[in-house]
């Protein structure tokens, strides 16, 4: 069915045999070549043709012979005869039951199937004209199986490099081909290029009973350490009908041995920087094979070496503290001069030392250098803090002039800017302390005459430690503390003070450090007018600013009303101050009063009610 003929046109030959008549030739035309695939069927041809003849001779005979190959000129068998009356198939030739025929007046087509390998052969077709005379042409028939892609095989032990001869790798085999095939050997798909030195194959052919050949090659190689990933493989080439194709086998990969030459020692963890307690892995890397057994050895900065304890390539150092900072070495035994090292720094960063420590008490005024220290290996950066706000960068502080301001807690805190993990506290808890210093300077408070009025002596002293005031009055059997607060570095005594004649007071403020004094005098001066206790300053400040205000406008108007009234533009006959004196309550009478009196009780009045204003804020 699948007839595969391949004519070779350009040689086509006419068989010309040597001439015995004159008048009359015939002539054969057969193909030079047919090639074909093994099982496969095959047409061959045989015509004739005859010239110088008016009409065919009755009698033309045909024959076919196939010759025996082992002889040098072949014995011949025929297969086919024809002699224009009958047309025989040879019995008992390997063709009988192989082959069909057709024959005409110009020629015979032989069609046979089945092609075995012994079909590779000359087919003879001899014409035979009588008195036109005898020819004989031939085809060559080829006929091709393709080989079974190649099976390979590697080696399945080790080959060490350092062999001197070459070392089997892998064997190839290929069966069922014709004709027959070459197994050549490859190397990462590139073919080997034959090197004596280097590799030798040994290749085996088997010819079977069937005609078909098995090749077997073995590949001999001198392998080197780059060897150690390469693929071998090998491929059969092949001829098939006007052409050579190949197949490949598989690829194989060997085993191979080498020693070792390089160290590497790397360390696998942590990346980056290495600071105390980290868990530091080092693996050694060595270029043999198969990997030898490594061993590891610290070496310090002083000299001393020292066994490391390992687990195959790898040496884990656990919670490392800067004593670990050395250089660690593999090594292998088979080659002393062999190492791979890795020089490990371990960072650190110890406790930041403050100088003064803990807690320092300064005088006010003073001035004070803090430090803040912290020993590491590597750069640090310092920052100081108060009360969450930065005071301060650097590692010394300056506090010049102190205040009481200036007590706290100061904090500073180091960081090591290339490895943030590492930072570091320490404070110092700075107080000043200064002796009482009393607001204000001394006083002398004037109030009216009468019974019962009352006047509020204020001291108010700042000092560290808290100042505590204590009172003297003189010429008073009647006066009590009214307020008594306290603040960061103040304290502040109000007095109620009811007095009938001139009155001292001496207010006295101390601490530890040293003490301070006011004193205070209260004059009784002249004036009739009623009135009433002076309150205790616990009153609402807000009100007596609103009060004094209002008496402020009061006076004013009173003023004005008194002009026009002098100069007659008013009818109204009555005093202008009587009637707003009427009007006031008691209150207001006696600031009216202490206002007109002198400029400094105006002074003492305002800060009565600032003093209050600010006390009333800190509770
Ligand atoms: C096999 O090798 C021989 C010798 O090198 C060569 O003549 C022949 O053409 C080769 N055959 C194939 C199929 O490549
Ligand atoms: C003030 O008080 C302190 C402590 O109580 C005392 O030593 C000092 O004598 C007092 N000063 C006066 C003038 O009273």
């Amino acid at each position: 069915m699948a007839l595969l003929l391949r004519i070779l046109p350009s040689l086509l030959v006419c068989v010309f045999l040597h001439d015995n008549s004159a008048w009359a030739k015939v002539d054969v035309t057969m193909p030079k070549v047919l090639e074909a695939y093994r099982g496969e069927s095959v047409e061959l041809t045989c015509n004739y043709t005859l010239s110088k003849i008016k009409r065919p001779p009755s009698n033309i005979t045909t024959q076919w012979f196939v010759e025996t190959p082992a002889e040098p000129f072949g014995k011949r068998w025929r297969i086919f005869y024809d002699n224009s009356k009958i047309k025989v198939v040879d019995k008992s030739t390997n063709y009988s039951e192989r082959m069909d025929v057709r024959s005409g007046i110009w020629g015979t087509h032989i069609l046979i199937r089945d092609l075995q390998v012994s079909d590779n052969r000359e087919f003879f077709c001899q014409v035979n004209g009588m008195e036109a005379g005898f020819r004989e042409g031939k085809t060559q028939l080829k006929v091709f199986s393709p080989p079974t892609q190649p099976a390979i095989e590697g080696v399945t032990t080790p080959i060490p490099v350092n062999n001197l001869k070459p070392s089997k790798v892998a064997s190839c085999e290929t069966r069922n081909g014709y004709p027959k095939p070459n197994i050549t050997w490859y190397k990462d798909r590139r073919p080997l290029t034959p090197d004596p030195q280097r590799m030798k194959v040994d290749t085996l052919t088997t010819k079977h009973s069937d005609g078909l050949f098995a090749v077997h090659s073995t590949l001999e190689y001198q392998v080197t350490r780059e060897d150690k990933y390469a693929r071998f493989s090998c491929v059969v080439s092949y001829f098939v009908p006007g052409s050579v194709w190949m197949l490949e086998s598989n690829t194989v990969h060997v085993l191979i041995h080498y020693p070792t030459t390089t160290l590497e020692l790397k360390r696998e963890s942590p990346p980056g920087l290495v600071i105390e307690g980290d868990t530091v892995t080092l693996r050694c890397v060595g270029n043999g094979m198969p990997p030898p057994s490594y061993f590891f050895i610290k070496i310090e900065a002083s000299g001393s070496m020292s066994n490391l304890e390992s687990k195959g390539d790898v040496a884990t150092l656990n919670a490392v503290s800067r004593n670990d900072s050395a250089i660690y070495q593999c090594r292998v035994r088979s080659n002393k001069t062999l190492n791979g090292d890795h020089n490990l720094t371990v960072h650190y960063l110890d406790p930041a030392v403050v100088v003064p420590k803990d807690l320092e008490v300064m005088l006010i005024g003073e001035d004070l250098t803090a430090t803040c220290n912290a020993l590491s290996s590597l750069e640090t950066s310092t920052v100081w803090f108060k009360d969450n706000q930065q005071v301060g960068t650097g590692n010394t502080l300056h506090l010049n002039n102190a205040t009481y301001n200036t007590s706290g807690e100061y904090t500073c805190e180091v960081t090591c800017p290339s490895m943030p993990d590492l930072h570091t506290r320490g404070s110092v808890h700075i107080v000043v302390q200064g002796g009482p210093q009393l607001v204000g300077v001394q006083q002398e408070v004037q109030q009216g005459k009468g019974a019962g009025r009352m006047v509020n002596l204020i001291c108010e002293a700042v000092g560290h430690p808290l100042p505590s005031i204590t009172w003297n009055i003189d010429g008073s059997q009647s006066w009590h503390e009214v307020v008594s607060n306290t603040s960061d570095h103040k304290t502040r005594s109000v007095v109620s003070v009811k007095g009938t004649s001139n009155i001292s007071a001496l207010c006295n403020a101390s601490n530890d450090i040293g003490t301070d004094i006011k004193y205070f005098s209260i004059e009784a001066i002249g004036r009739v007018t009623p009135a009433a206790p002076f309150q205790s300053a616990e009153g609402n400040g807000v009100i007596i600013a609103v009060i004094v205000m209002c008496l402020v406008m009061l006076a004013i108007i009173g003023g004005i009303v008194y002009c026009l009234h002098k100069k007659g533009k008013l009818s109204r006959g009555r005093s202008g101050k009587k009637e707003i004196t009427k009007e006031k309550n008691n209150k207001e009478d006696v600031v009216v009063e202490m206002r007109m009196n002198t400029k400094k009780e105006e002074a003492v009045l305002l800060k009565a009610i600032n003093g209050d204003k600010n006390g009333h804020h800190e509770q």
